[in-house]
């Protein structure tokens, strides 16, 4: 039995069941999420392989092939229909029309999940779900719980990147007018150990991680690649619990009365549901959702136990890093390409002033620096069986190389532009991730050489041709796009 089964079998059912990459029902067989093409508009229901199995990633990626999907709904596998769609502007505007927060790009979280492509929910900085009118969702003081699984390594400082129970006006209705999973590292309210990320509640006006406004020191900083995080309140009493999505059991973070500040107790939850922005749609916040849920009724702690044996038992994992698998090499995906050398494992691929070079990229860098070192795999402009990879925040460039240095630039359309714009994925010279050989020069391959990045051969009349370290510098692991 999966994740809903299991809460119903607490006497504490789901009310809302969301996920892009698998059934939360054994029995569920309907759509999971939506997505909608910019070469036409159209849009696609995705769904699963098989009754209670996971997602039909192969549906998306035909669908979305040369063009940029979003993903404009989220299905509730509860029967409820509370399902996620576009949020609305509230007490704070999203940069789409009218308002309202952007969707998705679908491609820009792909994972494994027991061996099958899915792709999550990446929230960037602006994106926002929410469900302002629901069925079934705990009001009040009534009790409930709710869990999700995110990226543990995507997150940032910005208000607030919650999954759970909102107000219905997208607005600030006071203390105590909502109750949802926060995760990140903003300080203005709560925090716990180190340097964050952080699980904690948000219950408006304030991210709680334990009875007191301000630190806790039993909140930890949590980063698992995968982390499944859970909050649950009842009458006076909430409690905060987290774990490694890809094994081991649960912590308890706090279990105890509600904080010691006013407005919190009774609770004037209001029933909506919001995904990636705060209860009156602040968006300035980042993660990625796979999946969660929210209960009527507060779950046992055994409940939650199996629930977590059943999310590591779904098997994620990610497609990027030591195994290089080239999967995630697919026309549409948004990735980064990171240096396997010794010396340089935390350093990316990026444009620079239209230059190519590597640097490090890490969670806490700019947004600029990380949109630099994004990149879309495009097929190949000269041809389909290699690839291009497109800038992320200057449609239209491409990563070229011109005397054998890499550059950022503009397709001009000519059939030297898509050879020097072309590269084909094999298998790291290194034996580890993937090299990428040029389209017109096959026997160079993209290669980082005090840190600028060249095609180059292995051994040869230029310094960056150098034999010492070519296989590794030429070998890169294909990540999770910054951006
Ligand atoms: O509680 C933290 C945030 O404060 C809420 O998410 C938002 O509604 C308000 O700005
Ligand atoms: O990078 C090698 C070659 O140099 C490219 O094909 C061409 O653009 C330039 O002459």
């Amino acid at each position: 039995s999966l994740a809903c089964d299991i809460y119903a079998a607490g006497g504490t059912p789901c009310v809302a069941a969301h996920s892009t990459t698998r059934a939360l029902y054994a029995a569920y067989n309907g759509p999971l999420y939506q997505v909608r093409r910019s070469s036409d508009n159209t849009t696609r229901d995705i769904g699963l392989l098989s009754a209670g199995g996971y997602a039909n990633a192969a549906t998306q990626d035909s669908f979305c092939a040369n063009t940029t999907c979003l993903i404009t709904i989220i299905y509730d596998q509860s029967g409820r229909n509370n399902r996620l769609t576009q949020a609305p502007p509230g007490g704070f505007s999203g940069p789409a029309p009218g308002g309202y927060d952007n969707l998705a790009v679908a491609t820009a979280a792909p994972t494994m999940i027991n061996g099958h492509k899915a792709y999550g929910v990446y929230v960037a900085p602006g994106t926002g779900y929410r469900n302002n009118s629901t069925n079934g969702v705990a009001k009040g003081d009534q009790p409930e719980g709710m869990y999700a699984v995110f990226d543990g390594t995507h997150y940032n400082g910005g208000c607030c990147f919650d999954y759970g129970n909102a107000e219905t006006n997208s607005r600030d209705n006071g203390n105590g007018t909502m109750e949802a999973i926060y995760f990140g590292n903003i300080k203005v309210w709560g925090y716990g150990t180190g340097n964050g990320p952080w699980v904690m509640a948000d219950l408006e006006n304030g991210l709680f991680s334990g009875v007191n406004p301000g630190y806790n020191a039993n909140d930890p900083t949590v980063n698992h690649r995968y982390l499944t995080a859970i909050i649950k309140g009842e009458p006076n009493h909430w409690a905060i619990r987290a774990g490694n999505a890809q094994s081991g059991s649960l912590s308890t973070y706090y279990n105890g009365p509600r904080p010691n500040v006013s407005g919190y107790n009774p609770m004037k939850k209001e029933g909506a549901i919001i995904l990636g922005i705060g209860g009156d749609n602040s968006n300035g916040s980042a993660g990625t959702f796979y999946e969660g849920v929210m209960t009527s009724g507060y779950p046992s702690d055994a409940t939650e136990n199996a629930v977590q044996a059943d999310i590591v038992a779904a098997g994620y994992t990610t497609s990027s890093g030591g195994g290089g698998t080239p999967g995630t090499l697919t026309p549409g995906s948004s990735i980064s390409l990171r240096a396997t050398t010794s010396c340089c494992t935390t350093r990316y691929i990026r444009h620079q002033n239209d230059q190519v070079i590597t640097s490090v990229i890490t969670s806490s860098s700019s947004s600029l620096d990380k949109s630099d070192a994004s990149w879309i795999v495009r097929s190949g402009l000269a041809g389909s069986s290699c690839l291009s990879f497109e800038s992320r925040n200057y449609p239209g460039d491409y990563l070229r190389h011109q005397n054998y240095q890499l550059y950022r630039q503009h397709n001009d359309g000519s059939t030297l532009f898509a050879a020097d714009a072309t590269f084909c994925p094999q298998a790291g010279k290194s034996g580890q991730g993937t090299s990428l050989a040029s389209y017109n020069f096959p026997t160079r391959f993209i290669r980082h050489y005090n840190n600028i990045v060249y095609i180059a051969s292995n051994g040869g009349s230029n310094s960056f041709d150098s034999a010492t370290s070519w296989a590794a510098d030429v070998s890169w692991s294909v990540d999770q796009p910054w951006a």
